[in-house]
């Protein structure tokens, strides 16, 4: 969580800082804050909440040739100025921007107080700046204080780094993603993600752990274990990263609407339609074909994908599972002999799903299925697909969830040689336009539970994993308790807490499973509950709350998780709430 940006050069450091907070604000968006530098003096400014209140408080045309800035996701401390970044050494001849988590902070600012210095925060931040300012005093330059001070950090850290009456723009990066870009007329930059600074530079580099330096307009310098580092830049496309509504009132809006899109270019970029083949490497079909298990590992709306597609794996003769990544590293899994893992995930970064990749033995063989290009998970992983969303801003996943459902089904039909499931994809890309293209209907199913505190979603079979991740959605923006079950569940406990009123949202979309589950619904409705049943063709009756066009029983997740992101969407909107920047989240997780 938290995203940092910086630069050195000729620039308005405050529109560019500025704006690609705004770019990072997934990230988090507790608070934010700026430096500039300005022959060797630093100004700094800080405030609580959006980036519009810090640009609020920053005069325009601020002289400056480097700034950094930082927006937050409170972990060390609350949220308040003195706890925003940038974070100053106590003598104020460090100030820095921090994304990670400093495990040993307690025992450093003991160290630290034990010699006099004094702290204005709660943060582990203003400890590194800290620690930096100390080997300077003891008569360091300011990168071997780095060095040193890296030595003494334990965690994860992307830091930028500027010092009072010293030129450059410094950075040092351990876990925490980093990137660097440099531009053609005299500008260097850094940031989270490469969405900040693609209109500033020409060429750009991912940082592997340990890596630190320092760069000026014309320059950069790189090391790790004190040897100098031949860094790789090359160019990105910037279609991957727009940023843009394009004329809709919310991102998370505007990425419904891609939902169906995003399905069809995986079909596009794995499937040749003409020649009826799969293009994926058959070395990786092989691998997969040959493992005693595909073990699938994501958080959050990734582990629900995955949980939809280990069940179609399953039901297509594979043998999968799915965990989610930060249970698997304790251990609550079988050892096999020959797995494969998949690292499923939208940002790549998550840092759960990373250390599930630092636990696994060298060799073992690795599928990272992401969104963001050269994340830490798509360059770490042994074999990488990408899902083709483009940029995804909206905290809550949408495109990406049935991005990533339709690239791993994509692939179980590749290991198996079943060559209907693009043809079923595309039906199902067409269901999902379809429910998008009536969403005012669900806006008037969100109208009517506008004031309620608890909700249900029930499936069986594959149905339930669109329920589950509705439910999910739902949580995320509109903060309503819900919980999903399978349908033959909820008599097992959960139905006690069915009221007079409760909602309860049925997915049916298999007909062979149809009679089962609208069986489950009468006895919720016996108990008080107003079902919602939204059906497929194949299976409506009448009464159903709402009907999507007909696909396979197995491709009924696509049209109801589009339903479950329209209602959460609708909801939050008529619940007065922000919709794409939920409270206490973040859409990049990089801490444990
Ligand atoms: C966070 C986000 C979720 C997301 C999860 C996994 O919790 O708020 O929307 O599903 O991380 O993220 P990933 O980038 O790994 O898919």
């Amino acid at each position: 969580m938290c995203g940092i940006v910086g630069a050195i050069g000729n620039l308005d450091y405050k529109t560019y800082l500025t704006s690609g907070l705004k770019k990072l604000d997934y990230r988090g968006y507790d608070s934010a804050g700026l430096a500039f530098w300005n022959k060797g003096k630093i100004s700094l400014y800080r405030a609580v909440g959006s980036v519009e209140n810090l640009a609020s408080i920053v005069p325009d045309g601020h002289a400056g040739t480097a700034g950094i800035a930082h927006t937050r996701w409170a972990t060390h401390g609350g949220v308040t100025v003195e706890n925003a970044h940038p974070q100053r050494s106590w003598d104020k001849k460090v100030y820095l921007v921090h994304n990670g988590v400093i495990d040993n902070y307690k025992e450093l600012k003991e160290w630290l107080s034990g010699m006099g210095c004094q702290f204005r925060s709660d943060t582990d931040t203003e400890v590194i700046a800290s620690v930096i300012a100390y080997f300077l005093q003891e008569g360091e330059t300011p990168l071997d204080a780095i060095r040193k001070a890296m030595e003494k950090l334990d965690g994860s850290y992307a830091l930028a780094i500027l010092f009072t009456g010293q030129e450059g723009l410094y950075f040092a990066k351990n876990k925490s993603p980093l990137v660097l870009g440099r531009g053609d007329t005299r500008i260097n930059c850094l940031a989270s993600d490469y969405a900040p600074i693609l209109d500033y530079c020409s060429n750009f580099a991912a940082l592997d752990d340990g890596t630190y330096g320092y760069m000026t307009e014309n320059s950069i310098v790189a090391y790790r274990n004190g040897k100098n580092l031949a860094l790789r830049f090359a160019s990105k496309d910037k279609e991957d990263y727009v940023y843009d509504l394009a004329g809709y009132p919310h991102f998370m809006m505007k990425e419904i609407h891609e939902g169906a899109h995003v399905v069809r270019k995986n079909v596009e970029t794995y499937f040749d339609r003409e020649k009826k083949v799969y293009l994926f490497d058959p070395q990786l079909l092989a691998s997969l074909k040959a493992a005693d298990e595909v073990v699938f590992l994501g958080c959050g709306s990734s582990h629900y994908s995955s949980e939809a597609a280990a069940a179609y794996f399953n039901r297509h003769g594979l043998r999968a599972t799915s965990y989610i990544a930060s249970e698997w590293i304790h251990g609550v899994y079988p050892h096999l002999k020959n797995p494969y893992y998949v690292l499923i995930s939208q940002s790549g970064e998550t840092a759960d799903l990373i250390s599930c990749l630092d636990m696994m033995e060298k060799g073992t063989k690795t599928l990272g299925i992401v969104n963001a290009k050269d994340s830490t998970i798509a360059r770490r992983s042994g074999h990488v697909l990408y899902i083709g969303a483009g940029l995804e801003v909206a905290v809550a996943s949408t495109k990406s969830f049935l991005g990533q459902m339709a690239l791993m089904m994509l692939l179980c039909g590749a290991v198996n040689g079943d060559t209907s499931v693009p043809d079923s994809l595309l039906e199902a890309a067409k269901a999902v336009d379809d429910v998008v293209g009536r969403r005012a209907d669900i806006d008037a199913i969100a109208e009517g539970i506008v004031e309620v505190h608890d909700a249900f979603f029930v499936g069986r079979g594959m149905d339930f994993f669109a329920g589950e991740e509705s439910s999910l959605k739902l949580k995320e923006i509109s903060y309503v308790h819900s919980e999903s079950y399978p349908g033959g569940e909820l008599k097992h406990g959960p139905i006690a807490l069915i009221e007079e009123g409760t909602p309860v949202f049925a997915f049916v979309g298999n007909p062979e499973i149809s009679k089962q589950i609208r069986s489950n619904v009468e006895e919720l409705k016996a108990r008080g509950a107003v079902a919602y049943i939204v059906s497929s063709e194949s299976c409506a009756k009448e009464g159903d709350a709402f009907v999507y066009r007909y696909v396979e029983g197995d491709f009924a997740p696509y049209p109801e998780v589009a339903f479950g992101q329209l209602l959460s969407y609708y909801l939050s909107l008529r619940r007065g709430l922000n919709v794409d920047k939920p409270r206490n989240l973040a859409k990049s997780v990089t801490v444990n």
